[in-house]
């Protein structure tokens, strides 16, 4: 990003921009003690390990080890830049960033994801123009309004239109100085085959905008005003628009998820319309696309993880199979969902439409249990024949052998045995087959996760983690008991370190010590760089358990180790000389005119002689 950020506004961001509050924007928090916990957004947990503290300001989750302050969360959480994540937090508290107008050259170095989300801005607008203009805008607006489309959801979604034409937005985007290139990368605007020309990718469309959860327009669907094909079409993925990641409606179902525990799920823009003005706040729509582990652990954070999800899908073929794969997901995730199946031919917004709220809130009483609802579809698909009954005990054996609660597991058992009229100990057999098979497909899976995970924390430790234990000590102890960084001063400890990463942040926290700033959030903000900053957030979310006495105890005893090492060292080069090691000789005095410089140091430094 082309302009500079000056320190005292990252200062005040920090100030005000409360950590627990930025969080709970997306993850339900619990207080425990001085913390507050919730489930991880960043990986998939069964119990709470994420964990924020108000007071330093800062996040460490004790399960994948993400961490740091406020500014880190929401980079992090948007996958945004630092700047970015600087900049959406001053906006949201009315902190003005010093800006200028932008030279061309600084426009071209300006991040690509703030240009496209520029150019969806002027684009949302534009289509929300084009659709109350009087003559072009028209049949956008009639075919809306016979589809009983208010002029509230309208405005309330942004909703617009694009008559026919190849370059509507294309000239538009050219007025407001946008360049081709940026125009490209939106996926607004498309470039032919022959690379000679460029036209709009939403033509004669009702225009649907996405946005994401901090209200920023991500991408676009549209939707065509006849029979014609395709009937809707979505932004590409681009840098700023993931469909995996993305529920529409969900910046504005938000807060009516936290507050009732609950999120209905449903297939289409129309669909999700249609419970909105119908009163049902707290919905959100998959957008051509199935449901993924992110979309539930998204919605997991906005209803918390004893929270409940209602999918509403067409009871056609393609809404039955849809609810069948999703059910899946949500089991991984640990997320409660109940299945609400719409009268044959009817999808969520053909049903309001006819039968009105009351109604639609009766079904969401009857909505069945996953479990149910596998066996329900189970049973209507392979009918009652004997062959049926195979199939669909074939099918759920695998669904039962998943549940992880004993007791729902033989209820169910029952009640498919009853519903098949079948012996239910014919059924408990082959589920414990399946048990037992499932039991030796996860010790294999065990044994390829666990050489992962060595993998990657060896991976870590290049960075960070191969170093004394007792140079990662004294660093937990400078930030967790500020009192004795005078010390640490005086003896010059910092110099004795031979982890250069962790020498840096020893001597950054001296630094901002020193400045007056003593906040762990600001001492992140300075080490700039995530490893660190997860590194130290999770010494800085530890109880501090130092008194001064320890303090120095501890200082003692690094100190004699790097003596004890000193002295290994000569003995070393004593027995390299007597053996005629040339080469293992070089390498020890080598190691020792380093020790002796630090040595140095530390002298004029005023610490003691090692
Ligand atoms: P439906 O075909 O069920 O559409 O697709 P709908 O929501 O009922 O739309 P209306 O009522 O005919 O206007 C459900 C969703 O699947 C995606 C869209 O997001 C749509 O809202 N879809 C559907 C596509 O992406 N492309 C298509 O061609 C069709
Ligand atoms: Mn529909």
């Amino acid at each position: 990003m082309a302009f500079y950020i000056p320190e005292e506004k990252i200062s005040e961001i920090q100030n005000v921009a409360d950590i627990t509050d930025i969080v709970s924007e997306s993850v339900l928090l619990k207080k425990a003690g001085k913390n507050h916990i919730g489930l991880c957004p960043f990986h998939s947990e069964k119990t709470p390990s994420f964990t924020v503290n108000p007071e330093k300001q800062i996040f460490h989750c004790f399960g994948c080890g993400a961490g740091g302050n406020v500014i880190s969360f929401v980079m992090k959480h948007d996958g945004v830049s630092f700047p970015e994540a600087v900049q959406s937090l001053a906006k949201r508290f009315n902190i003005e960033l010093p800006t200028r107008d932008m030279s061309l050259a600084e426009q071209k170095a300006m991040g690509e994801r703030e240009q496209i989300l520029e150019v969806n801005q002027h684009a949302m607008k534009f289509y929300q123009n084009m659709l109350f203009q009087e003559f072009s805008g028209k049949p956008g607006l009639q075919y809306l309004t016979e589809r009983g489309i208010t002029k509230n959801t309208l405005e309330k979604f942004y909703i617009g239109y694009v008559p026919d034409g190849w370059n509507n937005l294309v000239q538009h985007l050219a007025r407001k100085r946008i360049s081709r290139n940026v125009m490209i990368k939106s996926g607004l605007v498309i470039e032919n085959n022959q690379k000679t020309g460029y036209y709009d990718r939403f033509r004669n469309r009702i225009i649907f905008p996405i946005f994401s959860t901090g209200n920023q327009v991500i991408g676009f669907g549209g939707r065509v005003l006849d029979d014609s094909l395709p009937k809707y079409l979505n932004s590409p993925e681009t840098l700023v628009y993931s469909k995996s990641s993305s529920l529409y409606g969900l910046h504005i179902a938000k807060p009516e998820c936290r507050k009732t525990g609950t999120a209905f799920i449903v297939e289409g823009y129309m669909d999700l319309l249609a419970l909105w003005q119908y009163g049902i706040h707290n919905a959100v729509a998959t957008l051509g696309t199935s449901l993924t582990s992110e979309h539930v652990r998204i919605l997991r954070g906005h209803c918390g993880h004893s929270g409940k999800v209602i999918l509403v899908y067409d009871s056609d073929e393609a809404g039955l199979k849809a609810a069948a794969r999703s059910i899946e997901i949500f089991d991984k995730e640990h997320l409660d969902a109940a299945i609400m199946v719409l009268p044959n031919g009817h999808d969520p917004d053909s049903y309001l439409f006819e039968y009105g709220e009351a109604e639609f809130r009766g079904m969401v009483k009857h909505a069945l249990s996953a479990m149910d609802f596998l066996m329900e579809s189970a049973v209507l698909k392979h009918g009652m024949s004997v062959e049926g009954k195979v199939r669909t005990v074939a099918i759920m054996k695998d669904y039962l052998a998943n549940a992880s609660d004993h007791v729902l597991r033989s209820l169910y058992i029952k009640k498919l045995a009853e519903k098949l009229n079948i012996d239910d100990s014919a059924i408990m057999e082959k589920v414990r087959e399946a048990i037992q098979k499932k039991r030796t497909g996860n010790d294999r899976a065990g044994i390829i996760y666990g050489k992962n995970q060595q993998s990657t924390s060896r991976n870590e430790a290049g960075i960070l983690f191969e170093y004394d234990r007792m140079e990662k000590k004294i660093i937990a102890m400078m930030v967790q008991y500020p009192e004795i960084l005078p010390e640490i001063c005086k003896q010059n400890i910092l110099s004795c370190f031979e982890n250069k990463v962790l020498a840096k942040i020893g001597v950054l926290i001296l630094e901002q010590h020193e400045k007056g700033n003593r906040s762990v959030s600001s001492l992140i903000v300075r080490v700039n760089n995530p490893e660190q900053e997860k590194f130290i957030a999770s010494l800085a979310i530890e109880n501090s358990k130092w008194n001064h006495a320890g303090c120095l105890k501890l200082i003692k005893q690094f100190v004699l180790s790097k003596n004890k090492r000193n002295h290994d060292l000569l003995m070393r080069i004593k027995t390299a000389e007597a053996q005629n090691d040339d080469k293992l000789l070089i390498a020890l005095m080598e190691q020792l005119r380093d020790q002796k410089k630090i040595q140095k140091k530390r002298e004029s430094a005023g610490g003691k002689t090692l």
